[in-house]
């Protein structure tokens, strides 16, 4: 290496450290750091919450989607139903209604798993992969919302 290049070099190093050491002099209070609104070294106790509790059947009222193809919130209680298990799934009983897609759906009528949801539509066989449902399909609660949120539904709505 010629000496200017060297000299170059560590003259490029010095300036680097520098700047880092500047950006680094720029403390951020620990409260300022995340979404939360308070410091990072507390330990919020989050407001108790209830889920709603209408029996399915009874809500009629669906959640509006946050965006197309997002899981839509169940808007019945899960009470007794939850946690699914191998043997145990109620909301299989109720949803897994292939013959229903497509159809009209009345207050009270369980609305079908979508096709996506099946094996094999025609013979009604569940895809094993959907088996828990709650892992995509959650209970809503009235609760205050902690951060606001900008999402914007139509810049990753696609159209079908
Ligand atoms: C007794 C029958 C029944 C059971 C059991 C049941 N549901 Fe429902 N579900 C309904 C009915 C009926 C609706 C329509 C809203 C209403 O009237 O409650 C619904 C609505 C929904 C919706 C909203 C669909 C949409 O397009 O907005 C989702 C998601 C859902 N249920 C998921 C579940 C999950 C997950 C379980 C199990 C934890 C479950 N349901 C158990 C009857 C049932
Ligand atoms: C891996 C995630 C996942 C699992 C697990 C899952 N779902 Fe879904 N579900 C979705 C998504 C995503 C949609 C929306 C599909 C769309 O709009 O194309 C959906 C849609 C639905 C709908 C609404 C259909 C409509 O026409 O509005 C019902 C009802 C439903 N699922 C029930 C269930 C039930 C019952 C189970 C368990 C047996 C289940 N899902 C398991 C992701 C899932």
């Amino acid at each position: 290496m010629r000496k200017s290049t060297l000299f170059g070099a560590v003259l490029a190093a010095m300036t680097l450290s520098l700047s880092a050491a500047a950006v680094q002099d720029q403390a951020i209070p620990d409260d300022d750091l995340g979404l939360s609104k308070a410091s990072v070294y507390d330990t919020p106790e989050p407001a108790v919450f209830e889920y709603g509790n209408k029996d399915a059947g009874t809500v009629g009222k669906r959640v509006v989607r946050s965006y197309n193809t997002a899981p839509p919130m169940i808007p019945h209680t899960t009470q007794d139903m939850v946690p699914i298990t191998r043997d145990f799934n109620l909301c299989k009983d109720c949803h897994s209604q292939p013959d229903m897609i497509g159809k009209k759906i009345t207050t009270g009528v369980p609305v079908p798993a979508p096709a996506s949801h099946y094996v094999d539509v025609k013979k009604g066989e569940l895809y094993m992969g959907r088996w828990t449902c709650t892992q995509c399909h959650r209970p809503q609660a009235d609760v205050k919302l902690l951060v606001e949120s900008v999402f914007d539904k139509k810049v990753v709505t696609r159209k079908k």
